[in-house]
C-alpha cells in the first residue's frame, strides 16, 4: 500500500533518508534482523508528558531516589562540584524538566556563584518549558539552552567560550545505553572537557530484581504507553501505519547483566507501511526499545578510569539504590 506522491510530500520523508534524522534513524532500526528503535525518539511533547507522569508513580523509585540526593545532599554536591569564586558553565545532558537540577540551581544563586546553566535537551517542547518556568522561578539565573543531540550541544558551548565546565547527566539516562555505548558516551564527552573539569553521572545501582521489573512494567501501563507512543508518533510525523492493537509492551530484567531491556511484540504476522517502504512483522517478533542498564559502584570506577576521569566523590540516597558519582576530567 503505497501512497500516492502528493500524500507522500505531506511526511518529512525522503526516499534517502538520513543516517541522524527521526526518518533515517527509524527505517534503519527496522530494517535490521533484531528490529529496534533509538530511545531517544521517544521524546515528543506526548512522551515527555508520559515520563514525567512515569517519574512519578509509585513503582518508579529512580527519581525520587536521585531527588532525595538533591533535595538533602545539596551542599555535599556543591561542595565537590564547584570551586569558589571562578565563572562556570553548568551543562546538563538531557536537562529535561530539570526537576532535580532545581535544587541545586537554587543553591548556587543562594550562593552567588558566577555560572551559566546550559541545558541540553533533543525535545524542543520541554527546553522551551524549563526556559520559561526556570526564568519565572529564579529571575537572576543566567540560562543559555541548547536543542539538539548532546554532542550538537557539547560542540556549540565549545564553539562558543572557553569557562571551566561541570556537566550534569542525571535521572540514570546513562542507563538508556549498553555498557559499550556508555563507555564510548564517556570518552566521548571527555573530549570537550579540559582537565580539571568536572562531570556528576546519575547511576542506577543493582538491586531486588522484582523492584527493577515493576518500574519498568508499572501497574498503570504508563511504560506501555510511553513505549507504544513512538508507533504513534512515526504514524503522524512519518506517515506510517502501525497499530496499537497488533504490538504489545514485554519488558525483562536480566540480574547477571543488571540490563532491562523493553520491547514491542508483535502478535501477528502482518505488514508496516512507510510512505516509501514497508515493514514485514512476523508474529512473536519483537523491537526492542530500550535498554536500563544497572550498574555495580565498582562499575561506574571502572568506567571513570576507562573514559580519562577521576572518580572524587559518590553520593547516595539513604537506601543505596541509587549513586550520583562526581568525576574530575584528568
Ligand atoms: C530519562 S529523561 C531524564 C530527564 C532528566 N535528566 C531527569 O533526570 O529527570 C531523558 C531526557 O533526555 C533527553 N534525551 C534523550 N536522548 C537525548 C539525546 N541523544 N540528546 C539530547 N537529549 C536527549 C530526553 O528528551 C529527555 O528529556
Amino acid at each position: 500500500m503505497y501512497m500516492r506522491k502528493e500524500e507522500v510530500g505531506r511526511y518529512d520523508v525522503d526516499h534517502h533518508p538520513k543516517a541522524g534524522t527521526f526518518y533515517g534513524d527509524v527505517l534503519a532500526g527496522l530494517s535490521k534482523d533484531q528490529k529496534s528503535l533509538p530511545a531517544k525518539y521517544f521524546y515528543d511533547a506526548a512522551g515527555d508528558a508520559l515520563f514525567q507522569q512515569i517519574m512519578r508513580c509509585p513503582e518508579y523509585y529512580l527519581t525520587r531516589c536521585e531527588e532525595e540526593i538533591f533535595k538533602l545532599k545539596t551542599r555535599e554536591l556543591l561542595r565537590y562540584l564547584f570551586k569558589d569564586g571562578e565563572a562556570f558553565d553548568l551543562i546538563e545532558l538531557g536537562a529535561g524538566d530539570a526537576s532535580k537540577t532545581q535544587y541545586l540551581l537554587a543553591e548556587l544563586l543562594a550562593q552567588e556563584f558566577p555560572f551559566t546553566y546550559r541545558p541540553i535537551d533533543i525535545s524542543g517542547h520541554i527546553i522551551e518549558q524549563l526556559e520559561e518556568r526556570l526564568k519565572a522561578e529564579f529571575p537572576k539565573i543566567a540560562i543559555s539552552s541548547f536543542q539538539g543531540d548532546y554532542f550538537q550541544g557539547l560542540a556549540d558551548i565549545q564553539r562558543t567560550g572557553n569557562n571551566p565546565k561541570v556537566v550534569l547527566f542525571l535521572g540514570a539516562n546513562i542507563g538508556n545505553m549498553s555498557r559499550d555505548e556508555a563507555k564510548l558516551f564517556c570518552m566521548n564527552m571527555r573530549t570537550f572537557l579540559d582537565a580539571g573539569d568536572r562531570a556528576l553521572i546519575g547511576f542506577d545501582l543493582m538491586k531486588n530484581p522484582r523492584i527493577v521489573q515493576a518500574a519498568y512494567d508499572d501497574s498503570a501501563g504508563l511504560t506501555r504507553q510511553f513505549n507504544m507512543n513512538l508507533l504513534h508518533r512515526m504514524n503522524h510525523e512519518l506517515g506510517a501505519d502501525f497499530m496499537e492493537d497488533l504490538f504489545e509492551h514485554y519488558c525483562q530484567y536480566d540480574p547477571l547483566q543488571g540490563a532491562c531491556n523493553s520491547y514491542l511484540v508483535s502478535i501477528l504476522d502482518h505488514t508496516v507501511h512507510f510512505p516509501n517502504k514497508d515493514i514485514a512483522f512476523a508474529s512473536g517478533e519483537v523491537i526492542h526499545m530500550e535498554v536500563s542498564q544497572k550498574y555495580r559502584f565498582e562499575d561506574t570506577q571502572a568506567l571513570a578510569e576507562e573514559a580519562g576521569f577521576r572518580p572524587v566523590h559518590a553520593v547516595y540516597d539513604r537506601r543505596g539504590w541509587f549513586v550520583d558519582v562526581i568525576w574530575e576530567a584528568f
